[in-house]
């Protein structure tokens, strides 16, 4: 893959701008252009190739022009518009070698248009539909200057307590995995090099998501076959698909912090994995070795990441103060500076940067005159994308879907949000471009029905919530909160209720609750909210849920108050469209989650994958001596899989082609899917396998195939589902990756509780 990229980039310079005093000729092949150059450069300017800065109010930019002129940044994230980084690359052009800067940014679920949350896309399990959300960002960016994304951010995570569940996509391995490879051939096409796509930097190597106790920023602590099972495969299917940058975790793996491990940065990524790509550090990554306890001080850390292989360095000068000092006094070798420098050279050329400079920043005549404008925004697919990513989870009494006509209350905090819709890391998004629940609803009616609005209540009253969402990074203000009395707003949407046919109330979180450094320990609809809730309850009249959140909630007594859920994550600039899409039916939903939900926070972890244990608990077994919390009730609130839709599925049992298995052979799996309801829609068939008696336990059941299809009303389908000797393949206790003989169970259903299931022997 990277040398079809190098030939592209090759055959693309016959017609590239001839760059007068670009140092060697950039005809030459890759490795002896990067070669050529390194000759030429000094110790200083290699030290500078791995300085990556954020733009921001550290430095002004005058400074930052004269440090680039200088040769002394290589990199810069966090500005986001062609005529900010233009200045920067006519700077690093008056370098004496002329090196092209590379300008990069967090572009994680859309870059002017917003899609929904990632753990929102996985709900879709729509592998088009998430690969044209990171194509359209790739497509704004680049016109946006941008080279580089920080991401997939593809960190499994099985604690909801974690604020970066929301970034991620979701618990499972094989669906992260999956979508892992759409999203970085949506964002680098078939070459990082084209003007109109960005290269992908996977985040976070690695197992970011298993931080302990679900605390953000905490230690991770975990068994090698856990890690090679579970953890580590999403990172290597991105690569996989040809991720040309790696950005490494800021947590430390089983006592090294991955910023100072050379197990994990030499060994596995690049011995076993093969990575030729560049190695970025998280921000101040590398200084903070010394609060982990690794490092005596700033020397020692940037001698432990250098070493350790991490060629660029976030937002702070540690490379540039400390490997100067070691070089000279021997503790470190030119080869660990050039290997470094290699890749970030590398990663610049296979992006273009050497062929063109200005390769997505364009000429100035074609700036945009305003960069918000509504003609750089990507509607329709952001629309459609979205309504694919809600998940229905209840709908009693066919509550839903509602019809356009009488009165609908609107009520709740969330109703009319703008800044929420877009969700955390909304990259270049304006939340005041951003349809809110109210402003969908309202075009989705007309003037056929009325809508009447009343907030409700305040997302929280908890002085330290409100004090902590306030103070995030944001440049803005993260929650309004509403002066009046408690009781006050529940009068008023008591009131906006009375004259209404049926209540939509619309609860969750703020944005800010589910993003880095939020983590909780109480995932549950704060206390404001759920007053609300209650009130509304009592009213008696048919109350549909409309759930914003960034993870799985606690939500056993809303579920049960509601007589229709809709869970819609953060749904991005077209979210309030693509509600009402689904409140009114004109989209059947056909999302499944792509994370179980807990009934209570004792219970976590709860996932769906676990290994076998020796007292199982079953459903009609007593609960002593069995595995189970005795104050609550075993099992998930909802299951991973899980989601309704406006029509009814049902499935067959399933077939196999035969009930033996030959290594090296495959079997097929089938299942007839038939749609016995009333409309048409689609739903995700899902297939699950598990080894029932091997070398050491192994999962109750593992995601190992899907299928999303549409079917008419009354439509019945056969799938198949080919299963081969490496889907039943796993990580010994020795790390040998193979498959077992022995009986297999094969279970396909329409979430992972609720399967039909067969078996076959593996000889
Ligand atoms: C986050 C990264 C992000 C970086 C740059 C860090 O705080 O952990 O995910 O890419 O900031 O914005």
């Amino acid at each position: 893959m990277r040398k079809l990229c190098a030939l592209a980039v090759l055959a693309s310079l016959a017609a590239a701008p001839a760059f007068a005093q670009t140092p060697p000729s950039p005809l030459k092949s890759k490795e002896v252009f990067i070669r050529d150059l390194m000759q030429r450069m000094t110790l200083d300017e290699k030290i500078g190739q791995l300085r990556l800065i954020s733009i921001g109010p550290e430095m002004t930019k005058p400074q930052i022009r004269e440090e680039i002129a200088a040769g002394r940044i290589g990199a810069t994230f966090n500005s986001v518009r062609r005529d900010e980084n233009r200045p920067m690359q006519d700077a690093a052009l008056r370098s004496r070698l002329k090196i092209p800067m590379f300008f990069a940014y967090d572009v994680i679920h859309g870059h002017r248009t917003i899609f929904p949350i990632s753990l929102g896309l996985a709900a879709s399990w729509d592998m088009d539909a998430i690969g044209l959300s990171a194509k359209v960002a790739a497509q704004e960016a680049s016109a946006d200057s941008l080279d580089m994304t920080f991401g997939p951010m593809v960190d499994v995570s099985r604690d909801p307590r974690w604020g970066r569940t929301s970034e991620g996509f979701g618990e499972d391995t094989y669906l992260t995995s999956r979508i892992a490879k759409v999203m970085v051939e949506g964002f680098q096409g078939k070459d990082p090099a084209a003007p109109d796509r960005v290269m992908a930097s996977v985040k976070h190597f690695a197992l970011y998501g298993a931080v302990e106790g679900g605390r953000d920023y905490n230690i991770v602590d975990m068994s090698p076959t856990r890690m090679y099972q579970d953890y580590l495969p999403p990172y290597r299917a991105a690569l996989d698909a040809g991720a040309g940058g790696v950005m490494v975790a800021l947590n430390s793996i089983n006592g090294v912090p991955a910023t100072s491990n050379r197990w994990l940065m030499q060994d596995l990524l690049r011995k076993d994995w093969g990575f030729k790509g560049v190695t970025i550090s998280d921000h101040g990554a590398i200084l903070e070795l010394v609060k982990h306890g690794v490092a005596a001080d700033s020397r020692e850390a940037a001698k432990l990441a250098i070493k350790a292989g991490i060629d660029m360095s976030m937002n702070d000068k540690v490379y540039g103060d400390q490997l100067p000092l070691l070089l000279k006094a021997g503790e470190i070798d030119q080869r660990d500076i050039d290997n470094a420098v290699r890749e970030v050279l590398g990663a610049k050329y296979d992006m273009g940067l050497f062929a063109d400079p200005y390769r997505r920043i364009g000429k100035a005549a074609d700036d945009p005159a305003d960069v918000n404008a509504e003609s750089r925004l990507h509607r329709d697919a952001a629309r459609d994308v979205a309504r694919r990513t809600l998940v229905l989870l209840k709908n009693e009494h066919r509550t839903l879907p509602l019809k356009k006509q009488g009165t609908i209350a609107l009520v709740g905090p969330l109703a009319d949000a703008p800044i929420d819709m877009m969700g955390s890391w909304s990259g270049a998004g304006v939340p005041e471009q951003s349809i809110t629940v109210l402003k969908g609803l309202q075009d989705a009616v007309g003037d056929q029905a009325k809508i009447v609005y009343a907030k409700g209540a305040n997302i929280t009253e908890d002085p330290r919530e409100i004090s902590f969402l306030n103070h995030i990074i944001f440049d803005r203000k993260e929650i309004d909160i509403d002066p009046r009395p408690a009781s006050e707003m529940i009068a008023e949407a008591l009131k906006a209720a009375a004259g209404a046919d049926v209540i939509v109330a619309a609860v969750g979180e703020s944005r800010g609750m589910s993003h880095e450094s939020a983590s909780r320990t109480h995932i549950d609809i704060p206390a404001p909210q759920q007053a609300l809730i209650d009130a509304l309850k009592a009213t008696g009249k048919p109350l549909v849920l409309v759930l914003m959140n960034g993870r799985p909630l606690t939500i056993e007594r809303q579920l049960n108050q509601a007589d229709a859920m809709l869970e819609t994550w953060f749904a991005g600039t077209e979210g309030g469209h693509a509600i009402a899409d689904v409140l009114f039916g004109d989209y059947n939903p056909s999302g499944k989650l792509a994370v179980t939900f807990p009934r209570s926070v004792g219970q976590i972890p709860v996932y769906y994958s676990h290994l076998s244990i020796g007292r199982p608990w079953s459903p009609g077994d007593q609960p002593n001596y069995h595995s189970q919390y005795f104050d609550e009730q075993p099992g998930p609130l909802l299951p991973f899989g899980y989601g309704l839709s406006y029509t009814d599925f049902k499935l067959s049992d399933v077939s196999l082609s035969s009930a033996t298995l030959n290594k090296g052979g495959s079997l097929d799996a089938s299942v007839t899917v038939s749609n016995v309801g009333a409309r048409d829609g689609e739903t995700v068939v899902q297939l699950y396998l598990r080894d029932v008696a091997a070398s050491m336990a192994r999962p109750i059941k593992e995601l190992k195939n899907f299928q999303k299809v549409m079917l008419k009303a009354g439509e019945s389908r056969t799938l198949h589902f080919s299963i081969g000797e490496d889907d039943l393949k796993f990580y010994n206790s020795q790390l040998q990756y193979a498959a077992e003989p022995g009986q297999f169970l094969v279970q396909i259903g329409l979430d992972s509780d609720d399967v039909k299931q067969q078996s076959f022997v593996l000889k």
